[in-house]
């Protein structure tokens, strides 16, 4: 059903532009409640992506200053940060949300930030990045390891990974 709607959209419409509502109609199925307001009065759309996305302990970082602060807080606290360099507009990303809260929620050790690139781009062009979503994985304000790409079984092992080395050095 859904393939026939998109092959008529792409053919009636010719333009791959025609795809993007759609895309994200599939993913609010797909996805249940996750980004769907449940409010009546839902004022501002992205206001609640941002909300819903920076569960557990995610923060939400939306400038220079605060990742700073956090960069200074976590090293403070010899605490590594997992930084999810991504935008609202991306799918694939959006669908990790749910998984990045928990996990900031079992491994309370670690920080666990979100970072909107084109809230950030200076930032985001520093870091290089270059797909979204980017994982990184910072020790002491250093690089200590990536991922590229919204790879749930990657980032499931990742975390322990990190975590170990962490502990060996
Ligand atoms: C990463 O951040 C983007 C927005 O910046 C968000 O849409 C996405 O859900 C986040 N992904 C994870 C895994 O938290």
């Amino acid at each position: 059903m859904l393939l026939i709607i998109i092959t008529l959209s792409i053919s009636v419409q010719g333009t791959y532009y025609s795809l993007l509502p759609l895309q994200s109609i599939t993913l609010r199925i797909i996805m249940g409640n996750c980004c769907v307001s449940k409010s009546g009065d839902d004022d501002e759309d992205s206001y609640h992506h941002k909300v819903n996305f920076a569960s557990g302990n995610v923060h939400l970082i939306t400038t220079q200053e605060r990742w700073e602060e956090k960069l200074a807080e976590a090293k403070r606290d010899s605490k590594i940060i997992v930084a999810n360099f991504s935008a609202s507009w991306c799918g694939p990303c959006r669908m990790l949300a749910p998984l990045f809260g928990e996990l900031s929620e079992k491994y309370p050790t670690l920080m666990f930030l979100t970072v909107d690139v084109d809230d950030l781009p200076e930032l985001s062009s520093s870091l290089d990045i270059r797909a979204t979503p980017t994982f990184f994985f910072l020790k002491d304000g250093q690089l200590i390891d990536k991922l590229v790409g919204a790879n749930k079984l990657e980032l499931l092992k990742k975390i322990p990974a990190v975590l170990d080395s962490a502990k060996q050095s």
